[in-house]
């Protein structure tokens, strides 16, 4: 069930779990996203497909220095049909059902040090996959079980589906970006957010900080915590020139509307301050 009428399904709001199985198959050579109308009708704790066969998403609610915000998780089906979970956020049992429909959980993934706190909800209900944290969880959270910290090159797991860079240098902020090579999909934790006058479930005292204090309203930018200072501005360059060289047309952030136009130029225009400088 893909295409026109999974896009039928979308828009009239049927839950995304229904039409997400696919029970073998074979991958098709290009991909479309198939989320055109960002994540406005999509409930909380539901899982949506972003792109046929390949990646699907779903958004969890957040609170953060008691503003709600609303994080993403998004899961990856790897070549060999295993999934890779990047960012776990809370795990219903609705969601645990529509995710083994998908495939066998393989791989966890907490990309950044701000998001690492529901990997264990999936290590309790996938005991078998392999954790793997961002360099920095290891000291903030030194009881969370892991198998290998995340570097700049890809472990061997995903080595040649989905590329990496470890983007350090920030005072408060570290994460590992990745770039999932057959669809095109850059996947970023904090290194952007994209919150504005579209964007579902915003509060008012997010609108307020957004608009008033971080001028991000409508305009994408890194998170405010790597606005509040760096201590490497280099490595930060190296790494988003990195990132600027894969091959990709869309992003999938963790807060705020995916970008599924001209991604290559809005993250540019997002991070043009770091990458301008001397
Ligand atoms: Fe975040």
């Amino acid at each position: 069930m893909f295409g026109d009428e999974l896009e039928k399904r979308l828009v009239a709001g049927i839950p995304a779990q229904r039409y997400c199985h696919i029970a073998g198959g074979s991958v098709p050579s290009t991909y479309t996203p198939i989320v055109p109308i960002s994540n406005k009708t999509l409930p909380m704790l539901e899982l949506a497909c972003f792109v046929e066969q390949r990646i699907w998403f779903y958004n969890y609610p957040v609170r953060f220095f008691l503003m709600d915000i609303s994080a993403r998780t998004t899961i990856i089906r790897l070549d060999d049909g295993g999934l890779w979970v990047h960012s776990p956020g809370p795990l219903s049992p609705e969601l645990v059902s529509a995710l083994n429909a998908l495939g066998p959980v393989r791989y966890l993934v907490a990309p950044g040090n701000f998001h690492y706190l529901h990997v264990r909800d999936f290590q309790k209900a996938y005991p078998n996959a392999v954790t793997f944290l961002c360099p920095g969880i290891d000291k903030k959270a030194p009881n969370l079980p892991f198998h290998e910290l995340l570097g700049h090159t890809a472990p061997k797991a995903w080595r040649g589906q989905i590329d990496q860079v470890h983007v350090r240098g920030a005072k408060h902020m570290t994460e590992v970006a990745f770039c999932h090579r057959d669809t095109k999909t850059l996947i970023l934790t904090d290194l952007i957010e994209n919150i504005g006058s579209d964007t579902p479930d915003v509060d008012w005292k997010l609108r307020f900080w957004w608009k008033r204090i971080f001028h991000m309203w409508n305009t994408p930018k890194p998170a405010p915590e790597y606005q509040l200072g760096t201590q490497d501005r280099d490595a930060i360059r190296a790494a988003l020139q990195q990132i600027l060289s894969w091959d990709f047309d869309r992003i999938m952030l963790a807060h705020g509307d995916l970008i599924l136009d001209d991604a290559k130029e809005i993250a540019c225009q997002a991070w043009s301050q770091v990458l301008s400088d001397p």
